[in-house]
């Protein structure tokens, strides 16, 4: 007697053992599943992602060479430490920041959101627009950046995010008079929030660090997929996007939250 066919086609049958042999190769990672919406693997994601599917955003903040010295003693402005060297608050740099960022693996992506991409040594193509982080707002400038970018392929003109980040002085929800720094590239958490509402569907960050992008989704009801290469930071967006689970979303399922742009 023949054997019942299980896959209607010869595609289908190939596609299947594609997708098995998929799931073994990700089983070798660290892998966190947290609720229905959220999985957070450890590891390269230059190997993880291509054994991914289902992914329809992608929005990351790479490490692109800055080669910034994050270990190095800071200098005091403050009068009670009279201008003595701080204690760095940081004991190794970020991963990868020591070489140029090739944004090209990421710009197969049907929606591309790229932090930093004004800086890559190979840029991003000509089509598509600008995402402007401006982290100076009123004030005026001084040591630090007055602001970052980000390329899109979305449809959309030239965009603003304004709030105030300038060291330890930051606006909104990770003011360190709340909670100490997380990572030493931190991204705020409205600012990825605003990312993640111009998008649709499962959002992947390959270069999560401490998981800004998925608090993000969480609080948006977004599923979201994250990779992160150093096992300290990726516990803290465990233990992050846990929290930001226990604190729940801020749309309840089905409903969607009103498009903002006018504000921004
Ligand atoms: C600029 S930080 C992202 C910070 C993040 N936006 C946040 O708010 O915490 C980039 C992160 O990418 C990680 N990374 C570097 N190379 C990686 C790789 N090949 N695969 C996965 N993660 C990587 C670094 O360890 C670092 O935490």
């Amino acid at each position: 007697m023949p054997r019942p066919r299980t896959y209607p086609t010869n595609a289908a049958r190939q596609q299947a053992y594609r997708q098995r042999r998929r799931a073994r190769h990700l089983q070798q990672y660290p892998c966190e599943q947290l609720g229905e919406l959220v999985t957070l693997y450890c590891g390269d994601a230059h190997i993880i992602a291509p054994l991914l599917t289902g992914i329809n955003a992608l929005i990351t903040d790479p490490p692109y060479g800055t080669q910034f010295d994050f270990t190095k003693h800071r200098r005091s402005r403050q009068p009670l430490q009279e201008g003595k060297p701080l204690e760095p608050r940081w004991t190794t740099n970020v991963t990868g920041d020591d070489r140029p960022f090739d944004p090209q693996p990421w710009l197969r992506y049907r929606q591309v959101i790229l932090w930093g991409a004004d800086c890559y040594y190979a840029p991003p193509p000509n089509s598509g627009s600008w995402l402007v982080w401006d982290k100076k707002v009123d004030g005026t400038s001084d040591d630090f950046s007055d602001g970052e970018m980000a390329w899109t392929n979305l449809p959309q003109p030239l965009r603003i995010h304004r709030q105030k980040w300038r060291g330890i002085i930051r606006a909104g929800e990770a003011n360190v008079s709340h909670r100490g720094k997380l990572h030493p590239a931190e991204k705020p958490p409205e600012l990825m929030r605003w990312c993640v509402r111009k998008t649709t569907g499962t959002v992947l960050d390959p270069y999560m660090g401490s998981g800004t992008t998925g608090v993000a989704c969480v609080r948006l009801g977004r599923p979201f997929v994250g990779i992160e290469i150093e096992r300290k930071y990726f516990d803290i967006a465990c233990a992050r996007i846990e929290e930001a689970f226990k604190q729940g979303t801020l749309f309840p399922p089905g409903v969607q939250p009103a498009k903002q742009e006018a504000l921004w």
